[in-house]
Order: structure tokens, then sequence, then C-alpha cells
């Protein structure tokens, strides 16, 4: 029988672009004719210096770079790190004879995502292609997903600083009643997720007297909220910039005062006026909180376009959301400002564990994000230093991190689309740093 529906084109297949970047023309010419002879990969374009790759990989965003480590002008490395910043949707392969492991070291830590010895067997080359393009999914598909797959130089992302005053200006307050369930944790992995290219965030601890934002991200600064709490009045660009501490990710963060005592000569009403000052200058303004329901609470949750709310899966954690939950009604916040956020969920297998079905019943309020618990990445993440999303964001718990902020993005800015006009590129985000740190630090240990 003959199907009423018109005929279905099946779907384009994938092709993985690749660019080439060799400085000797044979090895490009060697590498283009091998990679001709298959259907799934396609070279589109050559690049005989490492600017040249860099400025490449801008113009024709390869999924694949295949990168050589000697080069004139700039080598290997610093291309790969400046790809990996600026294109990150571009996945990096290495190439370098043997003895040079220490460069691959080097390389991979620049961001790298695999490695081949020169001259590449032939079948390693496809199947090394065709891996770290599946590994890089999704990176991919975030970008693709959020439309904001950075544009090259002609396009409209281009890089070109966005005048002041026109950014999104949204405030996210991360809040939980109960200490140690992963506030800290959440503000400062939904701040890096955010950073995009092109989108400005700002991590704010008004945690007054025990933030510890500075341990979490490794940062140290004798500027915190209290230098700009006096001059919340005159805030110029020239005295954000000095105050504010800048990561190396394009991610500017505010810390809290070095000490407690500190904490009680600030004024609650001039902190959320502060956030509400800067956050003009940022697309989003990510705010960490104590557990105290305060007058600086309230000021921040009543400035914040989005709450998060955290709670983990116990009956006293539970018992106090509730009471927040009382609280936001009586200040007649809509319910849709609140995203409530379960973190430290154990496994189903787990005995005693409450569910978050059972949690929703009883609150009348649904969980937004399940986040799992998992205590060595946590605890490796603080060690280094360095938000959980700088590593693979495809394993959980990263990925429910990373989720929750492109909701995030989603509900208040929506799709790119909508605000594009007004935003240009702005520094490079996380996405530098991030890639998959953890796989790369594998590859090191099984191949190096
Ligand atoms: N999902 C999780 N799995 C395991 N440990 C977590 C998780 N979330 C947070 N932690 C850890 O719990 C501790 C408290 O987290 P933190 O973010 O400082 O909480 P808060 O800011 O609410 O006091 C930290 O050591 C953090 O690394
Ligand atoms: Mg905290």
């Amino acid at each position: 029988m003959k199907s009423l529906r018109p005929p279905q084109t099946p779907p384009e297949p994938s092709v993985i672009k690749v660019l080439l970047v060799d400085d000797i023309p044979e090895t490009r010419e060697q590498l283009r004719k091998i990679l001709a002879f298959e259907a799934d990969i396609e070279v589109v374009g050559a690049a005989s210096t490492g600017r040249e790759g860099v400025d490449l990989a801008r113009e024709l965003k390869p999924d694949i770079v295949l990168m050589d480590i000697n080069m004139p002008d700039m080598n290997g490395i610093q291309a790969t790190e400046l790809i990996n910043r600026e294109v990150p949707t571009a996945a990096v392969i290495m190439m370098s004879v043997q003895s040079e492991s220490d460069y691959l070291r080097k390389a991979m830590l620049a961001g790298a995502r695999d490695f081949l010895t020169k001259p590449p067997q032939v079948d390693e080359l496809y199947t090394t292609i065709r891996k770290v393009h599946e590994s890089n999914a999704e990176i991919r598909r975030r970008y693709e997903m959020m439309d904001m797959t950075p544009a090259g130089p002609s396009g409209p992302g281009a890089h070109v600083r966005v005048a002041e005053g026109s950014r999104a200006g949204k405030v996210v307050v991360v809040y939980s009643p109960q200490g140690g369930v992963g506030v800290t944790t959440i503000a400062t992995n939904v701040a890096a997720a955010l950073m995009r290219e092109g989108v400005k965030v700002l991590l704010v601890d008004c945690n007054l007297q025990f933030g510890d934002v500075g341990v979490f991200l490794n940062l140290q600064t004798n500027h915190h909220v209290a230098d700009l709490t006096s001059t919340v009045d005159d805030l110029d660009d020239e005295v954000i910039d000095t105050f504010l501490t800048a990561h190396d990710s394009g991610l500017r963060v505010l810390l809290a005062p070095p000490r407690p005592e500190i904490a009680e000569t600030i004024v609650p009403e001039n902190v959320s006026r502060l956030v509400k000052a800067l956050a003009e200058k940022f697309d989003f303004t990510v705010v960490d909180t104590s557990t105290s329901m305060d007058d600086l609470t309230i000021g921040l949750l009543d400035i914040a376009d989005k709450i998060i709310l955290v709670a983990t899966p116990t009956l006293p954690a539970i018992k106090n959301v509730r009471l927040v939950l009382d609280v936001l009604d009586a200040l007649e916040f809509p319910p849709e400002k609140a995203v409530f956020v379960l973190n430290r969920m154990q496994s189903e297998r787990e005995r005693g564990r409450i569910s978050a079905e059972a949690i929703e019943n009883n609150l009348k309020r649904q969980v937004a994000i399940q986040i799992p618990v998992d205590d060595r990445a946590m605890i490796a993440a603080v060690n280094r230093g360095a938000p959980l999303v700088a590593g693979d964001r495809s394993r959980s718990p990263t990925r429910e991190l990373v989720e929750l902020a492109t909701r995030l993005h989603i509900d208040l800015i929506g799709k790119r689309k909508k605000w594009r006009k007004r935003s240009r590129c702005g520094p490079h985000g996380w996405a530098a740093c991030l890639g998959t740190a953890e796989y790369r630090t594998r590859r090191i240990a099984e191949r190096v």
C-alpha cells in the first residue's frame, strides 16, 4: 500500500570538517589525499603556519584541526590554545614526531584532544578523527542548541567589544537556607557554564562573612564587595575594572571580604544596589549567598530575575525549603521566579533515599534539575581551583550543572537570535580551559 505521506528525504549524513595546519606542503598534500578517500571526512582548508591556522579556524569553523607542533611564527601549542578558546566547537588533534613527548604534554594541556605520531598510520588517522569528533559531540550540540557557535571575523558575532549598557543584565541568585548543600558549587559552576563567546558573566560572592568563591576558583585579590558598596553611586567602568577580579576565562568575580568582621561594616541595602548596578554591565550576574534569610538576602532575592533554590534530599533541608517557599510567596514573587534544584542526589539503589518525586509531592513544587552526588569529582575540582564545568561536560554531575545553566540562559534570554543584535563577542569563556580537561589528562597519562 502506498503511503499518503510525502516521501521523506533521508537526513544528510554528517561530514566531519577538517582543517590541516602544517608548514610542510608535502605533508598537507599527503593528508589531504588520504582523507579524500573517506566519505564522512572533508578537508575544508589548509594552513602553513600556526597564525594562519587560527585565522582559518575562526573563519571555517572546522570540527577537527590536525595540527603540527613545530611551525614558523606561531607554534602548534599556542595555536591550539587560541583555537580552543575562540572556536570551542573545533577539536585539535596534535601531530608530532615521537621524540617530542614534552611538547606533546604541553599541547594536551593547551587543549589538544588527542595526538598522532608523524607520519600517521592511515587507519589510526581515520579512527582518531572520528573518535575525537564523537567525543566533542556534546560541546557542539550545546553550542548548536543555543545557536551560540562563535561566528567568524566577518560574522554577526565578530570580535568586537560590545557597547556598554547594552547587556542583558540578568541577575541569578543562588540560595539555600541550609549550609553545605552546594550553593557555592552551583553558583561557581553555573556562572562558568554561562560563559560563552559574546556573553559577559559576573560572579558576586555575597556570603559576606564566610564567602569561599575565592577558594573554589583559586583567586587571590585585595579587592572585595566592601570596596564597592561604599561607592555604589559613583561606579564607572574604570572603577569596576579595577575592583572586579578577572579570571583567565573572562569570568569576572567580586569576592566576599577576607575577614568576617568586615561584613559588619556593610549596609545590606547597598549590596543589592551594587549588584543591580554591576549587573547592567553584564549579561548574567550570578550571586552566591549565605544561609541567613536576612535583609541582605531578601534584598538580593528581590532584585533577582531567577532564584536557584538549592536543597539536598534530606528531611531538614526539605522542611527549610518549605519555609523559604512560604517567604517567597509572602513577598509575592511569581512561582516561576524560583528554580528548585536538588543536589547530592543518590543513586536509586541507595537505601533510605528520598526520591525527587516524594519531595515534589511534599512541596507541590517541581524539581528543575537533580544533581548527582560525586564526592571525588567535587573534591578534585575544589583542589584544582577550577569549576567542575571546566572538565568533561558530558559526565554527571557536570552535565546537570551545564544543563541548569542552559535552562537559565534560555529562560532569561532565550535563544541567541533574540538578543544577538545587542551582543557582540567579548571574552572567550571557559571553553578555553574547558574542553575536556579530564579527558585530556587521561590521555596524557595513557600515552605520554
Ligand atoms: N553534588 C555533589 N556531590 C558531592 N559533593 C558536593 C556536591 N555538591 C557540593 N558538594 C561538596 O559539598 C561541600 C559543600 O558545598 P558548597 O558548595 O560549599 O555548599 P554551600 O555553599 O551550600 O555551603 C563542598 O565540599 C562541595 O565540594
Ligand atoms: Mg557557600
